[in-house]
C-alpha cells in the first residue's frame, strides 16, 4: 500500500506544486473515507500532560484550515499541528509561490499565511473524530502592525482553546512582513506577557493547554539563547525548532526553504536550544526531516517530537510507515 501511495505521490509532482498539494490531501480523504487507517499501538508518553501514541508529527502549513486532520490521523502519526491560522482569513501572497527543488529534495514557499480565518478552522477541529494531540499554530493577518500583534494572537487563542491540545505561536514565517522581527527581546517580551496571560486565564474554564514558540533556523547561539531566556521568564511551556530558512539563493528572490538543505541549520538551533534549555523543557524539532535517518538525528539531538513536512510532500504517507515500523 505505502509503495502504491508513494508511486501516486511522485505521479502528482507532475502537477504545479500548490495543484498537486491539494490533490494529495484530497486523495487522502477520499482513501480515508474508504476505510484506510493505521491502527496505533498502546500510549507510550506524556509530554506537557498531553499522551503521544508516537513522537512524529505533521507541521503546520500542510493542514492550514483543519480540513485534513482525520486522514492525516489516519496515517498513523502521534500529532498534527493545523494552521497557521490568522483571525481573519488572508488570500497570501500572489501565486506562483511554492516551489520544487528536486535535485536537492527542497522546496521554496512564501505563502504568507493563506487560511480561512480562525472561525472556520474551529469549526473543523470542533468535528475531528481523531483522539491524536491536535496543535493549532496562530499568527497575525498581514495588515496588523508588530505593536498590535499580540491581540491578533489573543484573538486566536480565545477561538481555539477550548478545542486545541497545544497552542503553537509561529513568530518566524519569513513570509510576512517583518514577522520575525517579534524575535527580538523587546518585541517577544511584548507579544508573549500578555498572551501568556490570557492562557492563565483561559486555563480556569477550559484546562491548561501548553504554549509553544516556534523560531527561526537563522538565529546565531546567542539568538537562541536569548529567545530561550525569555521563553523561561515568561513560563512558555515549549519550543519548536524550526521553521523555514531564508538562506538560500533561489530565483523567486524570498520565501522560506525548507527539505534537506534545511536539516543542518535547523538541528543545529535544536541542539543549541537543548543546551540552554536543559532536559526537561519540551522541544519540537521540525526541519529537515527526510528520513529515518534524519528523524533519529533529531531525536539524538533533543527533541521529544519530530515534524516533518517537506520529507511528506516528496515521499508521502511512505516516509510517515519507514519513520514509525522499520
Ligand atoms: C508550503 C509550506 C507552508 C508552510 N506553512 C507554515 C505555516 O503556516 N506555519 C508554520 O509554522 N510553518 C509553516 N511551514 C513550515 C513547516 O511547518 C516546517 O517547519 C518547515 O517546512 C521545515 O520542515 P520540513 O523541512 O520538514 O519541511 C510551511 C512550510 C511549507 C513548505
Amino acid at each position: 500500500m505505502f509503495v502504491l501511495l508513494r508511486k501516486i505521490t511522485k505521479a502528482l509532482h507532475l502537477f504545479p506544486p500548490e495543484i498537486s498539494h491539494y490533490l494529495a490531501l484530497y486523495g487522502l480523504k477520499v482513501i480515508h473515507l474508504c476505510g484506510f487507517k493505521i491502527d496505533l499501538p498502546g500510549k507510550f508518553e506524556s509530554i506537557n500532560g498531553m499522551q503521544f501514541y508516537n513522537k512524529l508529527g505533521i507541521a503546520a502549513g500542510l493542514d492550514k484550515n483543519g480540513d485534513f486532520i482525520d486522514c492525516l490521523a489516519s496515517l498513523g502519526v502521534g500529532f498534527i499541528e493545523i494552521g497557521t491560522v490568522t483571525p481573519l482569513s488572508q488570500e497570501g501572497n500572489k501565486k506562483p509561490r511554492l516551489f520544487r527543488i528536486r535535485s536537492s529534495e527542497a522546496l521554496v514557499n512564501k505563502m504568507g499565511f493563506n487560511n480561512k480565518g480562525v472561525d472556520h478552522l474551529v469549526s473543523k477541529i470542533k468535528i475531528r473524530k481523531t483522539k491524536i494531540p491536535i496543535g493549532v499554530s496562530i499568527g497575525k493577518n498581514f495588515h496588523t502592525p508588530n505593536e498590535l500583534a499580540h491581540k491578533d494572537y489573543i484573538y486566536c487563542l480565545e477561538k481555539i482553546y477550548e478545542f486545541t491540545d497545544y497552542i503553537a505561536i509561529n513568530i518566524s514565517s519569513p513570509n510576512t512582513k517583518d514577522l520575525r522581527d517579534l524575535e527580538g527581546e523587546s518585541e517577544l517580551e511584548r507579544l508573549i506577557k500578555p498572551v501568556k496571560e490570557r492562557q492563565l486565564e483561559l486555563t480556569n474554564d477550559y484546562g491548561y493547554k501548553p504554549l509553544f514558540l516556534k523560531i527561526s533556523p537563522d538565529n546565531d547561539e546567542k539568538g537562541v539563547e536569548d529567545i530561550c531566556a525569555t521563553l523561561l521568564r515568561f513560563s512558555i511551556d515549549g519550543l519548536i525548532c524550526t521553521n523555514t530558512t531564508i538562506n538560500h539563493n533561489h530565483i523567486s528572490g524570498s520565501g522560506g526553504l525548507s527539505g534537506k538543505p534545511l536539516m543542518g541549520s535547523s538541528t543545529e538551533t535544536l541542539r543549541i536550544a537543548r543546551k540552554f534549555l536543559g532536559d526537561e523543557f519540551p522541544i519540537i524539532a521540525s526541519g529537515g526531516v527526510m528520513s529515518k535517518e534524519d528523524y533519529l538525528q533529531k531525536i539524538d539531538a533533543g527533541a521529544d517530537l519530530v515534524q516533518i513536512y517537506t520529507g511528506f510532500i516528496y515521499e508521502g504517507p511512505k516516509l510517515i510507515n519507514d519513520i514509525l515500523n522499520q
